[in-house]
């Protein structure tokens, strides 16, 4: 397939309401809902952000605003950006709820819509696994950024015991990927990516410092959150945060 082909199927995908209404339950009103998992998630983005001076961030493939909603509480002026707009519809709702000025755009993330060093943080969760072009893309971010900008990846190493995968990636209730998605699907070349690939890549993007941020408190906050929500599945998957400066 054309990556313009994947691309119309992955935002096909992404735009439809249940994947969303999935998303927003799950992570804005259920592991990031959850106070002390929310606490030890902003402290570990507080730490990957103190290795700069962020005033302009922006956070691609926001989603419903997950990652957006840390930098703008932090005082940051802050952009999510995304190709879904269903997604961002649920972003704006979700930001005027928590009273946070956070201004959502539709766009690309391969192909951001800003010249070269607008920011002073680039930030993206979840996302690289389902672009066609994840290395250029990362090269792409860390040219919007100023010098001495971050570039803060957020992640999840997938857990290798089958069990363990069945309760960490549940498809969204009321949506059936088609055949054609889980092909492309298998065209993703970062569809299975490890936190030690995407230093590499920011590497040779130019990246310098590169810095993994401690997640010890987000675990121990998961213990607490699965023992109230034992379906929830946050203990399958491994959070990592790598932090790397333009230099
Ligand atoms: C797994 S979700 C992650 C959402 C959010 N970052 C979070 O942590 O909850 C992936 C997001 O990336 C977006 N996305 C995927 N490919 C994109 C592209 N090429 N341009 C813009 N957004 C994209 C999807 O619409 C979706 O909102």
């Amino acid at each position: 397939m054309k990556p313009e082909q994947l691309k119309r199927i992955f935002r096909e995908g992404w735009t439809n309401q249940s994947v969303v209404d999935h998303r927003v339950a799950r992570f804005i009103r259920g592991e990031f809902g959850f106070e002390p998992l929310r606490r030890a998630w902003k402290e570990a983005l507080e730490k990957a952000a103190s290795y700069g001076n962020a005033k302009q961030a922006i956070d691609m493939g926001t989603g419903p605003g997950t990652i957006a909603q840390f930098w703008a509480e932090m005082g940051m002026d802050t952009i999510g950006a995304d190709f879904s707009s269903t997604m961002l519809a649920s972003a704006r709702q979700i930001a005027a709820e928590k009273k946070l000025d956070i201004t959502f755009i539709e766009a690309d993330v391969e192909t951001p819509p800003f010249a070269d060093e607008t920011f002073d943080l680039v930030s993206s969760r979840a996302v690289l696994f389902t672009l066609p072009h994840p290395g250029y893309t990362v090269a792409r971010w860390m040219r919007l950024l100023r010098p001495g900008g971050l570039l803060v990846l957020i992640g999840e190493l997938s857990p290798t015991d089958p069990e363990k995968q069945k309760k960490a990636f549940r498809p969204a209730p009321g949506w059936k990927p088609s055949d054609v998605y889980r092909e492309a699907m298998q065209q993703l070349p970062f569809r299975e990516h490890s936190d030690k690939m995407l230093r590499v890549v920011m590497e040779a993007a130019g990246l310098q410092e590169i810095t993994s941020i401690a997640m010890e408190g987000v675990v121990a906050a998961r213990h607490e959150y699965e023992k109230l929500e034992p379906a929830c599945g946050v203990l399958q998957g491994t959070p990592y945060v790598l932090v790397g400066r333009r230099p």
